[in-house]
């Protein structure tokens, strides 16, 4: 794909050289998001933040990207703040917003409404999560991780073994990073959730099209101990009618240290896109899990700032000036620990 410029809506973009280069710029803006080193290749740039549902890495993250990279940021969170609550439309809200803007991330609670926004915007905007539809940097910045994960174990993503656990019938991650792993081969998918929650039936069929191995269970002991990645999502309580409902499903697949030493294979790695919903009716990937040197949900966090800083070189055609205008930084942090 032509970075220079394009909207980043869906994974469906993308093509595996295209993810090689992500990944490859990723590398790239280590020292900058460890604050080794400073650019300031988007000085004067703006990046309008509009995020209309709950979110903490995702637009915490998009904002120090664009910091690390020398922009500023200006942000509206909730509807309640912002003009759609006078009855604004998305395209009018796009046409005003790009103006004061050079690139715009968004997540709104409704599927499409990120693509709807872009068509009227006079400059890129990137999906930072639209429903239950997708959310591509997430996608990018898991599938990163695990590159990373296994590559420190000597292996590649192609042949990776992943189960994922959990409402897979609204967790747009999941659904973003299933059909990322359509780029690549011989992937195993074990998908555990309730009937009701289960992986939509068309993402199933492109994977199995593709040649990946699927299958599909409720059985969380038996799918987790023959994976490289135990993919545990939280169930999306804001996509259902009522909390009752979600709580009919929240805890049925949880993950403790007990259980990870009783079946999974040494050095199975953790991941959550997070938040982990940590409340005792819950708590799907167990606090007790924390010294496991597998849990990558933090280290999987830390990335999404190096995936955001790529996604944002790329678009806005910089990749080749933010070493050239990079300098050694006057401080160090001595008190953040890795
Ligand atoms: N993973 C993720 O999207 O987290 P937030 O909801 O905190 O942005």
């Amino acid at each position: 794909m032509n970075f220079t410029g394009s909207h980043i809506l869906s994974i469906k973009q993308f093509e595996r050289a295209d993810i090689e280069r992500v990944f490859e710029v990723a590398d790239s803006m280590a020292p900058y998001a460890l604050r080794r080193k400073v650019t300031r290749v988007l000085e004067g740039a703006i990046l309008g933040s509009m995020f209309f549902e709950p979110s903490t890495r995702t637009r915490i993250s998009f904002g120090c990207a664009f910091n690390l990279l020398g922009g500023e940021v200006r942000e509206t969170t909730g509807f309640e703040n912002s003009a759609l609550a006078k009855g604004e439309s998305l395209h009018d809200t796009a046409r005003v917003l790009s103006g004061f803007s050079d690139v715009i991330c968004m997540r709104h609670p409704k599927s499409g409404s990120v693509a709807e926004f872009a068509q009227a915007s006079r400059v890129p905007v990137l999906n930072g999560g639209d429903g239950a539809n997708e959310h591509p940097s997430q996608a990018l910045l898991d599938l990163y991780t695990i590159r990373k994960e296994l590559a420190s174990k000597g292996r590649g993503i192609d042949g990776l073994r992943i189960a994922m656990i959990g409402d897979l019938r609204y967790g747009r991650t999941v659904h973003s990073l299933c059909k990322l792993l359509l780029l690549f081969n011989n992937i195993q998918v074990i998908l555990v959730s309730p009937p009701e929650l289960a992986m939509p039936e068309s993402i199933v069929e492109q994977m199995r099209a593709a040649g990946h191995s699927v299958s599909i269970t409720e059985d969380l002991p038996q799918s987790i101990s023959h994976v490289d990645i135990a993919y545990s999502t939280r169930i999306q309580e804001e996509r259902f009618d009522s909390q009752e409902e979600a709580d009919i499903y929240r805890g049925r697949f949880r993950l403790n240290q007990a259980i990870y030493t009783q079946y999974c294979e040494p050095n199975t790695v953790i991941m959550h896109p997070l938040p982990r919903d940590s409340r005792a009716n819950a708590n799907e990937l167990d606090n007790d899990l924390n010294q496991n040197p597998n849990l990558a949900i933090f280290r999987q966090a830390d990335n999404g700032v190096l995936i955001r800083m790529a996604l944002f070189s790329l678009v806005l055609d910089v990749v080749d000036q933010v070493h050239k205008s990079a300098r050694d930084v006057n401080w160090y942090n001595s008190l953040r620990t890795p």
